[in-house]
């Protein structure tokens, strides 16, 4: 048996799949549910993502070791840092460290970058080592949902260099299936626009058995789309005309 649900127009918009860059600006009707990280005022994250980095600093003893160093940041915030950016720091280098504004994952809250804790840390290039804590971090961030945005070697796809303390949180199964892959968000995105509800991606996750595809959005409308009552369902738009739906079967 299955049911119908319609998914609204601005639901594209939204979601832990988001895929913001300089091809894909975040869109105006964004919209937060702002969490502050370690009780700061002035440092936001999206809930979702400020309750599972929490759980992944706990599980690791991090906090104290590692810094929040900037999570969500208003277009103003984002154009202050760019201008900044490129009076002291020079165009070449701004654009290789600064998302220009409108186009930042940190608009989504979504995104935070990290320090190792010191007196001086860097606000562009927070040092996060490969080492000790941060090493830690890294290897149990996928388990939480959170990837490393900007790889090395993947600088012509994000557009961004390398930038190992930029963490962004994408929910699980995806982070998990990213980092196995070795996939960055945009080429995650293009990979899953392959897949659709009569061919999907299937996997087994855990003891769960998967699959992920992808939906294209109604041009003038809410998208319809079919799910069975024995299937458990997120969905997330995808910031470039569609959703990614993740299904996983109810065992008896
Ligand atoms: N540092 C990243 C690219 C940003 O400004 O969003
Ligand atoms: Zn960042």
């Amino acid at each position: 048996m299955s049911r119908i649900q319609t998914l609204p127009k601005h639901a594209v918009y939204e979601g832990n799949l988001v895929l913001v860059n300089a091809r894909h600006p975040l869109h105006p009707g964004y919209h937060m549910s702002f969490a502050p990280v370690c009780g700061r005022s002035d440092m936001l994250l999206q809930r979702s993502a400020w309750v599972l980095l929490n759980a992944l600093m706990d599980a690791i003893d991090g906090w104290g070791k590692i810094f929040p160093v900037s999570a969500w940041r208003s277009q103003q915030e984002q154009e202050a840092i760019w201008e900044h950016s490129i009076k002291d720091n020079g165009l070449d280098f701004t654009k290789r460290y600064v998302a220009q504004p409108g186009c930042s994952e940190h608009q989504t809250g979504l995104a935070i970058d990290l320090g190792l804790n010191s007196e001086h840390i860097d606000f562009i290039r927070p040092d996060f080592p490969d080492a000790g804590i941060c090493a830690q971090f890294r290897k149990n961030a996928a388990r939480y949902g959170f990837i490393e945005r900007y790889p090395k070697g993947k600088e012509t796809v994000t557009g961004i260099a390398h930038e190992p303390w930029h963490f962004r949180f994408v929910g699980t199964p995806h982070a998990q299936i990213m980092t196995q892959l070795e996939l960055t968000l945009e080429e995650y995105i293009a990979f899953l626009h392959t897949y659709s509800p009569s061919h999907p991606y299937r996997l087994v996750f855990g003891t769960n058995n998967l699959t992920l595809f992808y939906l294209p959005a109604e041009e003038q409308a809410d998208t319809p789309f079919p799910f069975g009552s024995r299937q458990c369902h997120t969905v997330s738009g995808d910031n470039c005309g569609g959703f990614i739906v993740t299904q996983w079967e109810i065992s008896r």
